[in-house]
């Protein structure tokens, strides 16, 4: 069964992708996150949203499900089924929240999906030790899936969180330099969030039958995906709703965080962009009127213009190579569709 036929009473194709996604990855999520060791398992079960803060079980897992989403979409694109795919979508689904507890100590961000982070709450060891233990068990996941393609999958992952490390590392460095050109960010930014919806993608298409090569236009499809859905999440920490975002207002700008609409806004040459080049260089912290006249700047000097140009340019770049992958008709609906929420979310 695809997303299309299976259809999870959304109206919106590319949020019935997502609900059936979540649908089918959660309980194996939380199965296997029942195998952590237990002295962090309940820390990942916070994380997850699969308990609360005192250990109380709750409904169900608390991300969107992107990158699961992509897994099993991939894996029926090349002509395999969903279900055997799950495992990588669990494997996927695990990495990208080892990264998202470790980048919240990194970023000292207090909120993550509508609450407080598990670093804020029980500690920095907490959070390092959890992201840690989870991307452990990403890889015991894998190795778990029986069949050929298991070796070629553990090096596709381990590649993939290579390359987030870098991107991540590269963020750090770029947020202490003066001078980060759209390019050099459109890279970092590829590595930070493209390689794993990018690994995402690849991953599928090996559970669903297809060898090295068939990947390779999925995995593309995947990392310009990324990238704009990146500068996507961009846009929302200068404009964001925290009803919707689960982070404050302006929650970038006031950490005076160099995204792609800044940095395209501090490069236009426009008076604007002098201005907020002095916001950025003045040490006192922003209050909220600041923080809507950063964005008005933002706006004023093209930055959020150029932003949403970018995103166009990848998603291009995504659609053109899912057209190579030549993926049967429903999975190509599926993806385009995923594409499109992705790139128009308000979450
Ligand atoms: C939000 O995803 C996450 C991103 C846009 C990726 C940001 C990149 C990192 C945090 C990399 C950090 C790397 C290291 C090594 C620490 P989402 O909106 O799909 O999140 P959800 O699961 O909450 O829905
Ligand atoms: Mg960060």
């Amino acid at each position: 069964m695809t997303a299309s036929t299976a259809s999870a009473g959304s109206t919106d194709p590319g949020v019935a992708v997502l609900e059936w996604a979540r649908e089918l990855t959660g309980p194996a999520l939380r199965s296997w996150t029942e195998r952590l060791p237990p002295a962090v398992a309940g820390w990942a079960g916070y994380h997850l949203g699969l308990q609360d803060e005192a250990g109380r079980p709750l409904r169900g897992y608390w991300g969107k499900a992107v990158r699961p989403a992509l897994v099993l979409t991939c894996a029926e694109a090349v002509g395999g089924g969903a279900r055997d795919a799950v495992r990588a979508a669990v494997a996927v689904e695990l990495v990208h929240n080892f990264s998202l507890l470790h980048d919240d100590v990194i970023d000292q961000d207090a909120l993550r999906r509508h609450r407080p982070t598990v670093w804020k709450l029980f500690g920095v060891p907490a959070a390092v030790l959890t992201g840690d233990a989870l991307l452990a068990l990403a890889h015991r996941v894998l190795a778990a899936v029986p069949g050929p393609e298991t070796v070629s999958s553990i090096a596709m992952l381990s590649g993939a969180v290579e390359e987030l490390v870098e991107g991540e590392a590269l963020d750090v460095v770029f947020e202490r330099r003066s001078e980060v050109t759209t390019a050099e960010y459109a890279a970092m930014a590829t590595a930070k969030t493209g390689s794993l919806m990018g690994a995402a993608c690849g991953l599928g298409a090996l559970a669903g039958g297809a060898d090295a090569e068939r990947a390779l236009p999925l995995v593309e499809f995947g990392r310009h995906l990324g990238l704009a859905f990146q500068i996507v999440d961009d846009l929302l920490g200068v404009f964001g709703d925290p009803r919707t975002t689960g982070k404050p207002v302006g929650s970038d700008i006031a950490a005076r965080k160099k995204t792609y609409p800044v940095l395209a806004a501090l490069a236009s040459g426009a008076a604007q962009g002098r201005t907020l080049a002095g916001l950025y260089a003045s040490g006192d912290p922003l209050s909220e009127a600041d923080l809507r006249w950063a964005a008005l700047l933002v706006t004023d000097a093209g930055g959020v213009r150029a932003a949403r140009l970018a995103v166009e340019r990848e998603l291009e770049a995504a659609f053109a190579a899912l057209a190579e992958a030549e993926p049967a008709a429903d999975s190509r609906r599926d993806l385009t569709a995923l594409a499109h929420v992705l790139t128009r979310r308000n979450a």
